[in-house]
């Protein structure tokens, strides 16, 4: 089915995308006024769904609401939106829906406004990718998932503006995340990554890479590390639901490592796509 005719769930209807419609006044659309999730689905199953939808319930007690649905009820729309085996992500974004006039000031007793989509995941790219550093900009609550995107929207144009595919932000001289993912840094054989605070978002795939170095005995910590220890660090690698873990072998104009995928991505790859692998069998059986 073509991108425009898919079917998409908006406050409990299904219509066509180029149907779907909300109100000028959605407090997403004038505020930013809410949070959203990105699940990838393999197999036809959603991945991490426990921890996207645990998430979710976070970011949105952050911005002081509750879920408006259950579990069960957001399962069985991704269920109805997910078509065929092949790798697709599910958007969901909440707002605090649409107010009688614009005020700051949180309205009471409006109705959320619920959109999910399913759309196939864009190509990975293979080889490794360019990354630049970039002041971090943003605002200091970077836990929430919140739909208020612009410093990310221009961190990210400013880096491929410059000829890369992402930007590391780093914050008074200490490396936060990148500007839709996590980082990591490699040195020795030792893998680093910030650890959580308000300053990241508590990526789900981030987790993945952590609990999988720890299952198949890779050294691995949490740490806050500075600008300059990327200069000298062996790997760097950025994680996120759509683009898995992406190696930088690039830096501001200079080669990181050897200027390819190193050792340590190629093995924490092997590992996690045979984790992915074992989702789509396990959905194939079921
Ligand atoms: N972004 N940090 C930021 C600022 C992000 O926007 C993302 C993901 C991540 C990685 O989180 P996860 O592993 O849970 O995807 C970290 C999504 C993919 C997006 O905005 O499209």
């Amino acid at each position: 089915m073509a991108q425009a005719d898919a079917l998409v769930y908006l406050n409990g209807n299904y219509v066509p995308l180029t149907e779907a419609r909300i109100s000028v006044l959605d407090r997403g659309f004038l505020f930013g006024d809410g949070v959203y999730e990105v699940i990838p689905v393999y197999g036809g199953k959603p991945f991490r769904l426990g921890e996207h939808l645990r998430r979710l319930d976070h970011s949105l007690a952050g911005i002081r609401m509750v879920s408006p649905l259950s579990d069960q009820e957001w399962t069985d729309i991704f269920s109805r939106l997910i078509e065929g085996p092949h790798d697709q992500y599910l958007y969901l974004q909440v707002t605090r829906g649409a107010a009688p006039a614009r005020d700051h000031a949180i309205p009471a007793g409006i109705e959320p406004t619920v959109f999910v989509q399913c759309s196939p995941i864009a190509p990975i790219p293979v080889g490794g990718i360019r990354a630049v550093t970039l002041e971090d900009i943003r605002w200091h609550w970077c836990h929430i998932k919140a739909i208020t995107l612009l410093s990310n929207v221009l961190l990210r144009q400013e880096a491929v503006d410059r000829g890369a595919a992402e930007a590391i932000l780093v914050r008074d001289g200490w490396v936060t995340e990148g500007a839709a993912s996590n980082v990591f840094i490699v040195k020795d054989e030792a893998i680093a990554t910030p650890p959580k605070s308000k300053d990241i978002l508590p990526g789900i795939t981030r987790d993945l890479v952590l609990e999988l170095a720890e299952k198949h005995g890779f050294a691995a910590e949490e740490r806050n590390f500075r600008r300059e220890e990327l200069d000298t660090a062996d790997e760097i690698w950025m994680s996120s639901s759509t683009r898995e873990i992406l190696p930088v072998v690039e830096l501001d104009g200079a080669i990181v490592g050897r200027g390819e995928p190193g050792p340590m991505w190629r093995h924490m790859q092997a590992v996690y796509q045979s984790y992915k692998q074992s989702l789509r069998d396990s959905a194939k059986l079921a």
